[in-house]
């Protein structure tokens, strides 16, 4: 039943964020396979739009918005994250509609950056709209869930703490502005891999906490050198020891006058913190010189899933 006296739009575009985790702690594997986290994620100025039209069929069309993006391991069938979010919106609904969907990428893939994250996301939120679903943001937060562990966090946006697998998502105060240099890396790292790897190297048996007092250099909008001493992320040992370029991109960035880096999520994608926009702009450019070319420059937080265009 739709819910508004308006007719429903003709297409939906949502844009949703890439994120970061500025922290990230692992803990031991749990029965069900998945790590227990503690981390901090922020949403950062890197999207993806998702557009969605009415069909017959379910369809996705995925286009890459940029060489640092390659949409060639992207399925274009069902099996697709975001016909997954559209199928669980509409049994959730108990209605029988389907959509093509169009994503037009800027986040890249497999980058532990949470694109297709950030594409359920998207989806969910335009197909509510398209449609007039009227769901509640509980419910989209736990339909969310059950697509992926970043899914739910895609929704909320901006910086937050994710607990459980990472779904429960707690948004914190978070006043700054912070510059990152994006550095990609032209081949993706599967998610499981790099759990994989850190479970053989560390056992998972680590102290995790996020600081009270990174949470209050968020808050007070401190300086990017006092939220340079809390970066950290568990699986950055696992990620290098299966894939040492990225810890030479490390190297580079900090040479060319990073205060710290960071692997995002699992990687490969390298972070380097930098202390404003200028800044970051001259460390990609330094890191262009030394073969590192495929970088971006982005800030945080920004937004979660919301709408761009009505058709
Ligand atoms: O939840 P999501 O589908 O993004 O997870 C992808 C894979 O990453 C999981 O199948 C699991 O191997 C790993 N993972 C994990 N612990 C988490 C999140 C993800 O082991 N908290």
């Amino acid at each position: 039943m739709s819910a508004s006296l308006l007719p429903d739009p003709l297409s939906v575009t949502v844009r949703a964020p890439a994120k970061i985790n500025v922290y990230l702690g692992v803990g031991k594997a749990r029965p069900d396979g998945f790590h227990p986290l503690e981390t901090v994620y922020q949403a950062v100025s890197l999207y993806d739009d998702v557009t969605v039209t009415s069909a017959e069929e379910w369809s996705v069309r995925t286009v890459a918005e940029g060489p640092h993006v390659d949409v060639s391991g992207v399925p274009d069938d069902d099996t697709n994250i975001v016909v997954r979010a559209g199928k669980a919106l509409t049994a959730h609904h108990d209605v029988d509609r389907k959509a093509a969907i169009e994503v037009r990428k800027s986040i890249p893939v497999a980058g532990g950056m949470a694109g297709g994250s950030a594409d359920a996301a998207a989806t969910l939120v335009a197909l509510d709209r398209l449609w007039n679903l009227d769901t509640s943001d509980d419910e989209l937060l736990a339909i969310a869930a059950g697509l992926g562990s970043d899914v739910p966090f895609a929704l909320v946006g901006g910086t937050a703490t994710g607990t459980g697998r990472g779904e429960v998502v707690t948004p914190v105060e978070d006043n700054g502005t912070w510059w990152w240099v994006v550095v990609f890396n032209g081949e993706g790292l599967s998610t499981p891999s790099v759990y994989g790897a850190y479970d053989l190297l560390e056992g998972g048996d680590h102290d995790f906490r996020i600081q009270p007092a990174m949470l209050e250099t968020l808050r007070d909008a401190r300086s990017s050198d006092s939220l340079a001493v809390f970066l950290y992320n568990d699986l950055e040992d696992a990620a290098f020891h299966l894939r040492p370029d990225l810890e030479r991109a490390a190297e580079a960035a900090l040479e060319c006058g990073a205060t710290m880096t960071l692997l995002s999520g699992s990687g490969p994608t390298m972070l380097a913190i930098a202390s404003g926009a200028e800044d970051a702009r001259t460390i990609a450019g330094m890191l262009a010189g030394r073969g590192f070319e495929r970088t971006a420059v982005a800030h945080g937080p920004v937004a979660g899933a919301h709408v761009v265009a009505y058709g």
